[in-house]
């Protein structure tokens, strides 16, 4: 594959931002002056330390069926559900099939189970929990999914979205991972994908549309905040809210977490406010990936969108690097755009780092209580 080379950074204490690097070719042969080159053979050893996290909750199961068969095989699949127990069960089954029908290895979790609760209150995991479960929500079921990644000893994580009406691109979204991870010269990189194109349903027509409605508006705030630090403008944040991203685990573990789907832009936010409290040896390295795959998944609905901007916009107006003007601002978008109930946002719930946890004996006690998990090597 043919990837821009990194052009410029920017830097900010120990975290390094690339500018996004251009997906140019899926299959090449060599490099050239403007690109890397990374045939598929040369990311194998990668893809085999990568665990693949897909949250769900009450999808199509068509969609889901395909999403899974488009990882590649040397990855370790998580799969973290929070659906009904019709659709859980149907996931359950469709697992079982797949490992049936290709020998790759694949687990399931129920972010919901009490076996799963209960072990979390045993090590005292508990900023997850709520009433002794783990509580509803995306990043939730993401965090468990890295319990279990850092129970199999996995080196990186890649999380893919279970709703995507291409899921065959889900292909190239995880080698796009990998090249993140062979691009990077420490042992702290994180990878964010955007999309070429998102296309939207307009009457009969398909848009190529850039933006998504969400990240249109969180990478504009992101960028204010990072501008108003360097006292210069920017843009380049194209990622704020990039579902589909991938870690190593060295520093995955490290970081704290925000609830739902303020998951992915709080990652940002924390690393910029507590770099200097990570216990980091190196820097860290964040590159942002354009895929060459559109990007097409299930609409939610007008209701969705709101909620994701306004916890979005929450994690950078709380943020002790934000200043009164941007709060201004983003209190004024909230309004224009009737979200905000109150007179500023709520604060997201923060989950606690999993460096500490010890993984082994939670996933041991889930095994042995639980008539939900299943792990199927
Ligand atoms: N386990 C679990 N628990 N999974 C969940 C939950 C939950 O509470 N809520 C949603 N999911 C799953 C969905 O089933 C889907 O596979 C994935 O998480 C994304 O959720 P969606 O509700 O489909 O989000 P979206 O498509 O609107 O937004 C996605 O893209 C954004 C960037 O454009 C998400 O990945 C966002 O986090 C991301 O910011």
């Amino acid at each position: 594959m043919l990837v821009e080379r990194p052009k410029s950074a920017e830097n900010i204490g120990p975290i390094k931002i690339y500018y996004p690097q251009r997906i140019i070719k899926l299959g090449s042969k060599s490099p050239t002056l403007s690109a890397l080159n990374f045939p598929k053979e040369s990311l194998d050893h990668i893809l085999k330390d990568f665990s693949i996290i897909i949250p769900i909750k009450n999808e199509d199961i068509r969609l889901f069926d395909s999403a899974i068969r488009s990882i590649p095989s040397d990855c370790h699949i998580i799969v973290v559900s929070n659906s009904n127990k019709e659709k859980c069960e149907k996931e359950m089954r469709l697992i079982e099939d797949f490992h049936d029908m290709t020998g790759d290895p694949i687990i399931f979790a129920h972010q919901r189970d009490p076996s799963i609760g209960s072990a979390l209150e045993d090590i005292g995991y508990t900023s997850i929990l709520d009433n002794g479960l783990v509580r509803d929500g995306k990043g939730e079921g993401l965090i468990i999914g890295l319990l279990i990644t850092k129970c199999l000893k996995r080196k990186y994580v890649g999380f893919v979205d279970a709703d995507n009406y291409m899921p065959t691109s889900i292909y190239e979204y995880v080698l796009d991972f990998a090249i993140g991870i062979a691009m990077s010269q420490t042992p702290y990189s994180m990878v964010r994908l955007l999309w070429k194109y998102k296309p939207k349903a307009v009457g009969d027509k398909l848009h190529l549309e850039k933006w998504g409605r969400v990240s249109r508006i969180t990478n504009k705030y992101l960028n204010l905040l990072l501008s108003s630090l360097f006292g210069y403008e920017t843009s380049i944040i194209m990622t704020g809210n990039a579902g589909e991203h991938a870690m190593t685990m060295e520093l995955a573990e490290r970081l704290s977490y925000a609830s739902g789907y303020s998951f992915e832009p709080y990652q940002l936010i924390h690393m910029l406010e507590s770099a200097d409290d990570l216990d980091l040896k190196e820097d860290v390295e964040i590159f942002q990936i354009e895929t060459l795959s559109p990007h097409m998944h299930e609409n939610k609905g007008e209701e969705h969108i709101k909620d994701m901007i306004l916890t979005s916009l929450s994690t950078i107006y709380h943020s002790r690097l934000s200043n009164k003007k941007l709060q201004e601002k983003i209190i004024k978008e909230l309004k224009e755009k009737n979200i905000l109930k109150d007179d500023k946002p709520p604060k997201n719930t923060i989950i606690s780092p999993i460096k500490d946890i010890n993984a082994k004996g939670f996933i041991n006690s889930v095994k042995r209580e639980s008539d939900i998990f299943m792990e199927l090597r």
